[in-house]
């Protein structure tokens, strides 16, 4: 078995590398059209992480590099986001494989955080947090302040989650 993990800049990313992506993003969300249009959800993320077998990309994460508000202080978060994995190549622990990578690479961040299921970043490290959160709700073009479901986080060094609201201060990711 050939697997690797790649990690490129958004930035970075010519043209072919951008269709292999958008091809692994449609297959995996078929609901969600943006990826037709382009590689991103709602706005384009810093970093991503690709997990090849033998030359097919069959994996995929990237990163946000947020800051975001709280009664504690401004904290430094890596926004989680466009997990997937081929579907010929599920249930062998490649997301924890692949997150143990990006985890390892984004020491600076106070917390990763992410919208998902629980039962699938659980054993990486995450946790269901229920803060009210500040947001723009990029559908009916507003600013929303409620508990999002799904909400996650993992800390990434010392600091201890904040109790009360977040400023997300943007859309969620
Ligand atoms: C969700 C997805 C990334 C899981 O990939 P995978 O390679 O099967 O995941 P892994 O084998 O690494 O499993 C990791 C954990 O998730 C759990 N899991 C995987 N798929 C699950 C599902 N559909 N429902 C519940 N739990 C699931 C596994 O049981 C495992 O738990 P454990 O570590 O406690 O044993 C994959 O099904 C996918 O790409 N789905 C489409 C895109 C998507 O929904 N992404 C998530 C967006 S939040």
């Amino acid at each position: 078995m050939g697997i690797g993990f790649e990690e490129i800049e958004d930035s970075l990313v010519g043209p072919e590398l951008d269709r292999e992506l958008r091809e692994l993003l449609v297959l995996c969300f078929p609901a969600t059209t943006q990826f037709l249009e382009h590689r991103h959800f709602l706005e384009p993320p810093a970093h991503r992480w690709l997990l090849r077998d033998q030359s097919q990309l069959i994996g995929h994460v990237c990163l946000h590099r947020k800051f975001i508000g709280s009664a504690q202080g401004e904290l430094k978060i890596g926004g989680i986001a466009e997990v997937c994995i081929h579907p010929d190549h599920r249930g062998r622990g490649l997301v924890r494989l692949m997150l143990n990578e990006l985890h390892q690479w984004d020491k600076n961040s106070d917390f990763q955080m992410l919208f998902g299921d629980e039962r699938v970043y659980r054993s990486s490290g995450y946790r269901t947090v229920h803060n009210p959160l500040r947001y723009f709700d990029t559908t009916h073009q507003i600013w929303d302040y409620k508990p999002l479901a799904g909400t996650m986080i993992r800390p990434a060094n010392k600091t201890n989650w904040p109790d009360g609201p977040i400023d997300l201060r943007g859309p969620v990711f």
